[in-house]
């Protein structure tokens, strides 16, 4: 089969369409024919030979497909052929053929595009995991979502709405009305104003009760600062570094904050598929009635996968960059 592949970790550009061995479904296993998969930086990292894919599962790029099922696995009872289906993979989404588990599978809502459903997996089960798992949020509560116009953010805030939280993000500038649009009450722009200073603003002083991350390091302080007592700030990548030169754990005592970090991919298959369950009965239904979306910034052809990952890497998206199979 058809695929993206590369020789040698590097630049985008060592990314080029080749030939990969097609694969075959094991006993619990769909095989679709991909319509469209979706950029994540973790494939950015694996291009780059920084995040080696989980034992197993395919060294293709690409953590979510969107397509129709050709071929079922012998214990499959759930799926048939013809079916069209979207969801998390641990590798293998950059090509003709991929293989999922019949659990991780989701049945794609209605009058979406194999390129809308592609956009949905990894950010909205990241965000929900996030959200909810993670972050134990509450009806009412504040929550505070960095990185607001990415893919994950873009979910995220549109969620924590759906769940009856209030919404505050950061954000580079041109990407504010995105994340307002959304549903966030104020965007912050990060690089001109300290978000801790404008969060205790909003909240009279309390901070807010959650808050998503994927800056890390430098950040670290002024999370803690803009956090309410008993607050939990959940951090997922580490965009602007992992370290922290002066930081005083007494904040964490005194506030009662809970740190809690959080990877999807190295989670167990029982993990992954509990939570896709619990996401689609969330979820499917909230899409069927536009109440949420997914957010797709665009859409490429996947024989320029190399211009898509350097689009990312750029930080010019708002929402999901689309590789849309042929
Ligand atoms: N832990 C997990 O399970 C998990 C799962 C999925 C994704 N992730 C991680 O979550 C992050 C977001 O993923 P995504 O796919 O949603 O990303 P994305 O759509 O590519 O968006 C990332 C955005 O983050 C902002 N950003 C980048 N570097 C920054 C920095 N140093 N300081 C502040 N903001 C910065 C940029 O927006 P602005 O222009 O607004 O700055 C950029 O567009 C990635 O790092 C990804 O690896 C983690």
């Amino acid at each position: 089969m058809r695929a993206i592949v590369f020789d040698n970790p590097g630049e985008p550009e060592v990314l080029k369409l080749g030939e990969f061995e097609k694969p075959v479904p094991k006993e619990n296993e769909i095989l679709i024919k991909v319509a469209a998969t979706a950029l994540n930086r973790a494939d950015t990292l694996q291009r780059k030979g920084m995040y080696p894919p989980p034992q197993g599962a395919s060294p293709l790029l690409g953590l979510e497909i969107a397509g129709t099922v050709t071929q079922v696995g012998d214990n499959v009872d759930k799926w048939q052929k013809g079916e069209k289906v979207f969801g998390l993979v641990p590798g293998g989404g950059y090509a003709e053929y991929a293989v999922i588990h019949q659990d991780m599978a989701m049945r794609i809502p209605q009058n979406f595009s194999f390129e809308q459903a592609a956009a949905i997996p990894e950010v909205f089960l990241t965000a929900y995991q996030a959200l909810v798992w993670n972050g134990r949020l509450q009806k009412g509560e504040t929550v505070l979502i960095h990185a607001g116009a990415s893919g994950v953010g873009t979910a995220a805030i549109q969620m924590a709405k759906e769940m009856g939280a209030r919404v505050f993000v950061t954000a580079s500038k041109s990407k504010h009305q995105i994340c307002l649009d959304l549903g966030a009450e104020k965007a912050i722009d990060y690089r001109s104003e300290d978000f801790s200073d404008k969060i205790l603003e909003y909240t009279n002083g309390k901070g807010v009760n959650l808050i998503i991350d994927f800056v890390a390091g430098p950040y670290l302080n002024q999370n803690i600062k803009s956090l309410a007592v008993d607050g939990r700030l959940v951090n997922l990548a580490t965009l602007g570094g992992g370290k922290v030169d002066d930081f005083d754990m007494r904040s964490i005592l005194s506030k009662r904050l809970t740190v809690i970090g959080s990877t999807l991919r190295s989670r167990s298959l029982d993990y992954q598929i509990k939570l896709t369950r619990e996401f689609a009965a969330f979820a499917i239904e909230r899409f069927n009635s536009g109440k949420i979306q997914p957010v797709i910034d665009s859409v490429f052809d996947w024989i320029k996968a190399a211009k898509a990952h350097r689009y990312m890497e750029e930080n010019k998206n708002s929402g999901k960059i689309v590789l849309k199979i042929d």
